[in-house]
């Protein structure tokens, strides 16, 4: 028997389906197109199979949720909403298509970015972290995966799927992620705050930098040992091409303490473009 979640729809809203982009554990993503402007759109919703059970109620919410947080954020590195729709009790958010491929892919094809590149790459990413901040949104969840490299070279972070409000008095961790890039108080489910997604950044800047994962592992116990335990060995010494200054910075943007971090995400970009133009870094912790 075909069940409902095996079925693709042809059309959501006024929108018509193109075809699917990809299918999660609790979401979907198809390809769509707005009839009414002939624009190319991305929809992401929830499986329909799942809207009955309570778990499928929680993946509504949370997906309204996330239209909410971000969406009047406008930023060159920071997917565009364009609308939330609920359609027979089916919650669907239409984003800008993004043409091009997610990091996560590229650093599994094994493409290497050189160094300039990957500093340039996280700069961006920092001013889309900048950006959010201000506006008094974390991420939570900055990872490769999260994080797609389009076609004409831009980069920018997608998935506000964990997102929340700084401060807000529901605050919660969550390791339904990969480990591998969570801070290590998100991983100890403690109160959260921007400081937890600069460590994120950091460990994408380190696996660009030295082609390898700044806390490897398959299980998410030894995972979780690394990052709250273990130092990265310093990327130079893994690749010895890259500036000296490189590791000082990493050394302090995963700190495993908080407040031995850069403290905003400019403190953070200012240092690795003081990198970039071979000035002495200066690495300013600024409380
Ligand atoms: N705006 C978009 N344009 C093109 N593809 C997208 C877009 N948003 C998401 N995708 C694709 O769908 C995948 C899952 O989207 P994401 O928002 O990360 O959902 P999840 O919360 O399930 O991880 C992405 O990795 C990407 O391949
Ligand atoms: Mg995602």
């Amino acid at each position: 028997m075909v069940t409902v979640s095996t079925m693709e729809p042809t059309q959501l809203g006024r929108y018509q389906i193109i075809k699917r982009l990809y299918q999660g554990a609790s979401g979907l993503v198809y390809e769509g197109l707005d009839p009414e402007s002939h624009r190319r759109v991305a929809i992401k919703t929830v499986d329909p199979g799942r809207l009955a059970e309570e778990s499928g109620q929680r993946l509504v919410s949370r997906l309204r949720y996330e239209a909410r947080l971000f969406g009047s954020f406008s930023h060159p590195n920071i997917v565009t909403l364009y609308d939330y729709h609920e359609e027979e009790g089916r919650p669907f958010i239409v984003l800008e298509l993004l043409q091009g491929e997610t990091l996560k892919k590229c650093l599994e094809r094994g493409l290497s970015f050189g160094w300039r590149a990957s500093v340039d790459l996280i700069i961006r990413m920092l001013d889309a972290v900048s950006y959010m901040h201000t506006r008094g949104v974390m991420h939570l969840d900055l990872k490769p995966a999260n994080m797609m490299l389009l076609d004409d070279d831009q980069v920018k972070v997608t998935d506000f799927g964990i997102a929340q409000r700084i401060n807000a008095p529901d605050i919660w961790s969550s390791i339904t992620g990969t480990p591998g890039y969570m801070s290590p108080e998100q991983l100890m489910g403690h109160r959260l705050d921007p400081r937890s997604d600069l460590f994120s950044v950091a460990v994408v800047l380190y696996e660009l930098l030295t082609g390898v994962q700044a806390f490897p592992g398959k299980q998410v116990p030894g995972i979780m040992q690394r990052v709250l335990n273990l130092s990265p060995q310093p990327p130079s010494q893994l690749q010895p091409h890259l500036p000296t200054a490189l590791d000082a910075v990493l050394r302090v943007a995963l700190a495993k303490q908080p407040a031995d971090r850069f403290q905003d995400a400019n403190l953070f970009r200012s240092a690795l473009q003081q990198v970039v133009e071979g000035q002495p870094v200066g690495v300013v912790v600024t409380h």
